[in-house]
Parts: C-alpha cells; sequence; structure tokens
C-alpha cells in the first residue's frame, strides 16, 4: 500500500539518515523541500522531492496544497503514567505557597504517589492511555515515559508494566525509563539509606528481570538524591544494561550534569540553572542536555539558558516534562512556542530540538525525528500557514490538520 501526498507547501526537517543530532550552529538550518510530494509505503517513508519529479504510480493520492508537513514531535522526557491530579497544590501556589515548600508539607511527588499505590493497574492504564491519546492528537509520535510515582516496589512496577501495555496497544515508539529515585517515601525520610538499598537491591533487579525499561533516573537535586546517591544508583542500574537520563539543575547546580555524563548519560534534562562549568561537563560528550520551557512556565522558574548552551557548540532538544505536579501539559507546539518565545530560540532552532534532537535523546534518532528514507512515517500535516515560523508564532492555536503515526492517518 503507497501514500503519495502531494502539493506539500513546505516538506520540513528534510535529512539524511545519518544525521543523528544537530548542535551548535547547525542547530540554525533547517533543511526544507518547498512544493513537494512524500512517498509512504505501509508505515515507512520511501521517496520525496520536487513536485516536478512526482511519481506516477501509487494506490492513494493526498492533495496538500497550502499545507506544510513535518516529522512528529519527540518527547524524550514525560511522567505521562500517573493517577489522579494534583490542581489543590496549583492553587495553592498562586496563594503563595512554593514548589519546595508544598513538597515538604507532604504534597508532591509523594502525594501523587499515594494516589497511584492505591490505584488498580487498569484504572491507572486507563487514566494514562488517554492521555497518550491526547499527546498523539497534539503531534506527539515518539514518547519517552517514565516510572517514579509508585516508590514502592510493586508501584513502580506496577507503573512500568502500565507503559509495557501502551507500547502493547498503541504503534508509536515508547521508551520507558526507571524513576525509582524521584523522591524519598515518607516512610524513609529518616532512612535515606534504606530507600536507596531498596532501589538497588530490590527494584533494580526486578525491572530488569523483566525487561521493563532501558533507560534509568534518578531526581539529582538539593533534599532529593545527592549527586553521591545519584552515582550510585547510575553505576548499579548500568550495571544492568540501564542507560541514564538523569533530571539535573532544576533548582540548583549540585554537580549533576557532572556525574551523569560521567556516567556516559543519554540525556540531562531540566537545566534550569546552569554554570559555566557545567557547560564545559557536556562539551564533547554525547550526552544530550534536554530543556523543558512547560515546567519553567507552569512553576514561575528560570527558562534553561539555550542561548549559551546552542553558543558553546552544544546541541538542545525540547521535551514536555507531562506531570501532574510541575507541567500538568504535554502539549509539543507550546513547547516550540515558548522555546522560541522566553528562551530565544529561532524557529528553525526550536524545530530542530523537538523532532532529531528529541528523537536521540530516546535512542530513537534511526527511526524518527525526521523526514529521511527509511524512517517511520510519522508526521505532521498543519492547516494552510504562511510559513513554518507561524507554528510558534500562533502560540496557543492549534494547526494541526492530521497526525500520521506508521502511516497511518490517527
Ligand atoms: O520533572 N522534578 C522532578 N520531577 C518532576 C515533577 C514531579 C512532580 O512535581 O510531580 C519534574 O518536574
Ligand atoms: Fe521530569
Amino acid at each position: 500500500m503507497t501514500t503519495l501526498l502531494v502539493n506539500i507547501k513546505e516538506l520540513i526537517q528534510v535529512r539524511p539518515l545519518d544525521v543523528k543530532k544537530v548542535s551548535g550552529n547547525e542547530m540554525k538550518n533547517l533543511p526544507t523541500i518547498k512544493n513537494a510530494y512524500l512517498l509512504v509505503e505501509n508505515d515507512i517513508i520511501i521517496d520525496y522531492g520536487p513536485m516536478e519529479d512526482v511519481p506516477q504510480s501509487f494506490d492513494e493520492r493526498i492533495d496538500c496544497t497550502g499545507k506544510m508537513i513535518l516529522p512528529t514531535w519527540c518527547d524524550s522526557h514525560t511522567h505521562i503514567v500517573y493517577a489522579g491530579n494534583r490542581e489543590q497544590e496549583f492553587v495553592d501556589r498562586i496563594n503563595g505557597l512554593t514548589y519546595e515548600e508544598i513538597a515538604n508539607n507532604g504534597g508532591g511527588i509523594v502525594n501523587s504517589a499515594k494516589k497511584l499505590q492505591s490505584t488498580s493497574e487498569d484504572d491507572l492504564y486507563n487514566q494514562s492511555a488517554k492521555r497518550l491519546e491526547e499527546i498523539i492528537a497534539l503531534g506527539t509520535g515518539a514518547v519517552e515515559i517514565k516510572s517514579g510515582y509508585g516508590l514502592t516496589v510493586d508501584a513502580e512496577l506496577k507503573m512500568l508494566r502500565v507503559i509495557k501495555k501502551l507500547k502493547e496497544n498503541y504503534n508509536l515508539p515508547i521508551k520507558a525509563t526507571f524513576l525509582g529515585a524521584h523522591a524519598f517515601p515518607t516512610e524513609f525520610k529518616n532512612n535515606k539509606e534504606g530507600y536507596i538499598d531498596l532501589i538497588i537491591n530490590k527494584m533494580l533487579p526486578k525491572v530488569a528481570e523483566e525487561n521493563l525499561a532501558e533507560f534509568v533516573d534518578a531526581f539529582c537535586e538539593t533534599g532529593y538524591f545527592s549527586v553521591e546517591d545519584t552515582d550510585k544508583i547510575l553505576t548499579a542500574a548500568t550495571s544492568y544494561g540501564l542507560t541514564p537520563k538523569v533530571h539535573v539543575n532544576q533548582f540548583t547546580t549540585i554537580g549533576g550534569v557532572q556525574i551523569s555524563v560521567k556516567h556516559k548519560a543519554l540525556s540531562v534534562d531540566h537545566l534550569e540553572v546552569m554554570n559555566s562549568e557545567d557547560i564545559d561537563a557536556l562539551k564533547g560528550s554525547e550526552t544530550m542536555p534536554v530543556a523543558l520551557p512547560s515546567c519553567s512556565y507552569f512553576l514561575s522558574i528560570p527558562y534553561t539558558p539555550a542561548r549559551e548552551i546552542i553558543q558553546a557548540g552544544l546541541p538542545l532538544a525540547l521535551a514536555t516534562d507531562f506531570n501532574p505536579g510541575s507541567t500538568p501539559s504535554g502539549n509539543m507546539n507550546f513547547v516550540v512556542a515558548t522555546a522560541c518565545i522566553k528562551m530565544k530560540m529561532t524557529p528553525e532552532e526550536a524545530i530542530n530540538a523537538a523532532t532529531i534532537n528529541g528523537a536521540y535523546a530516546m535512542n530513537l534518532s534511526d527511526t524518527v525525528g525526521s523526514i529521511t528514507k527509511g524512517k517511520k512515517a510519522n508526521f505532521i500535516v498543519t492547516k494552510e500557514i504562511p510559513s513554518y515560523g507561524f507554528i510558534p508564532y500562533s502560540f496557543g492555536s492549534n494547526l494541526i490538520d492530521q497526525v500520521y503515526i506508521n502511516g497511518k492517518k490517527i
């Protein structure tokens, strides 16, 4: 079955297969073909080019006059498996409490953990599947999902099994990350070593045995997991073959970037607070810095210094951080717009960051993240728009006409 999309006003992010990520000045370049066609066979992109060369044989032909096509968003950092919501904490923050004060009063991550522990696996699956369907409709075609709202052996495994079931039932690439080290449960408040032992000796062996995660994460932050704790957890996890993707520098810079780079992390995420040593530590590494501007927006905390990172020659990816506490939104269109508006990224840089670099941050550059022969036919058809810069410019508008996953309209 071949589908030919024709008269595409501009085909965006057309790259050869060997481009796995883009860094520094290269991020300004977004390769496109104007007045283009795209040919899909079953679930794979097999050809594209200017309309002069349009193929004559196909099964189905779709006219895209006035519309653009770009790869689906690659959201490399989410927590979409969770139970209930935390809108009361949102109101508490409006009334003056800080995110930190709420967490210290028993709210925050442990609040979500309590809810999740008493939620059945089926119920948790249904709540999470709804969110997954919502983000696909918003143009996300590959996603990473973390555990970390369980904080007991059983509840962490329950979360990871829900992610596994989502993978089985939805046909976009989904990557699972084990985040047992998200917060210290209340009963371990005065026995942090005890919880780290539980992660290393009880959770990790089970996660590995059931093959429930490819990545490992830790919230390396003042008041959460120290650099030393993170080092221990990453050492144990990498010995099971898990690759680190780590929450660092959200509120304070304590050496989280350095320890993550030492463990060859695939990505370091958040980075709202960065000093020059943190940037230097990333130079020459294979670690992708990931910014989460919706989190900065929702919590009113600083934005990741994108300009400094890109100017240092580094790559940068953008993701949502969709979670009930700091970012109850999985809208990558908003992320891209906010990156332009608040982080001074150009539309080209932001689209690169949300597609090919996001794919890299999930180890998926070979299959998604660009319009490339041989990659998955996961792409967005926009409504009629004057230019691709119109996408972040029109923040808050939905400019998506159709989302294709594996060559099929959603
Ligand atoms: O990435 N910062 C750590 N974890 C999540 C938020 C967790 C929560 O508040 O539930 C984040 O922002
Ligand atoms: Fe997060």
